[in-house]
């Protein structure tokens, strides 16, 4: 049984007194919801803040991004070794990286190795563009990001992939649960051939983009769907609660 996770990913907002307000708005009650792994993932200033705030809860907190050297002269980077005092899970290769930041298949690679060495349970994401969707690529598409994400990793460890259509991410144009189950039933098809299949069934797989409290239940009722990776309906503390809850409650009757 996969334990499902919702995890936030709150981008470039909060600053550290706004996050400590949002953590506050919502820490005892999402504390309470139980068999769903709930993850925060703040900006890389305030994780030791969110940190503080949710010692002794059952929250769980993950960082953005990662660089895939330990230490040295990287000006305005931060270590896996960093991340891993503070946090246990990092988001990679999310498509604004891809998009924003020029990073590569090779460069998320190094990531995911880095994190997987210092035993930080990468969030990897992939997602087709809309162009690619409209073309018909769509499956060509996630299949090399997975190959060249992984490649070289014998053992994937506790890894969690988010797919995360481009063309869903901050529109408001959500996949439908059906096309969100079937795209995340291939890609588990795909890592049943990478690996095997035992890995592949342990594997947490996510839906991103655009969920909201109103569309959660579509996503969390799919048999292949095992929790989201929530953007800006995680900056709203009575939405992202009601999406762990609704989570919590759909997969203890799934
Ligand atoms: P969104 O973002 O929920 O705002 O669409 C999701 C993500 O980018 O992870």
């Amino acid at each position: 049984m996969r334990v499902p996770v919702i995890a936030g990913n709150w981008k470039m907002n909060t600053t550290v007194g706004e996050a400590i307000e949002l953590v506050n708005a919502m820490l005892r009650e999402l504390d309470a919801v139980d068999s769903v792994d709930k993850v925060l993932c703040p900006p890389f200033v305030s994780l030791s803040a969110v940190k503080e705030l949710i010692k002794g809860s059952s929250i769980k907190l993950g960082a953005q991004n990662i660089y895939f050297e330990e230490k040295g002269a990287y000006t305005g980077e931060v270590s896996p070794v960093m991340i891993a005092d503070l946090c246990e899970f990092v988001i990679i290769g999310h498509s604004e990286r891809r998009q924003y930041f020029s990073e590569t298949g090779e460069i998320v690679n190094k990531k995911v190795k880095a994190a997987l060495k210092i035993g930080l349970k990468p969030i990897l994401c992939i997602g087709e563009k809309l162009e690619e969707n409209e073309g018909g690529r769509a499956e060509e598409v996630i299949t090399e990001q997975i190959n060249s994400s992984l490649a070289g990793i014998e053992y994937p460890g506790e890894l969690i992939i988010a797919y995360e259509p481009v063309w869903a991410i901050g529109t408001g144009r959500a996949a439908t649960g059906e096309q969100a189950n079937e795209t995340i039933g291939l890609i588990r098809q795909n890592m049943a051939e990478l690996y095997d299949n035992k890995i592949a069934q342990d594997l947490r797989i996510l839906y991103g983009g655009s969920v909201t409290a109103d569309n959660t239940a579509e996503f969390m009722r799919q048999p292949e769907i095992d929790g989201a990776l929530v953007g800006g309906a995680s900056l709203k503390a009575d939405q992202f609660l009601s999406i762990v809850r609704q989570t919590s409650e759909i997969r203890q009757v799934k």
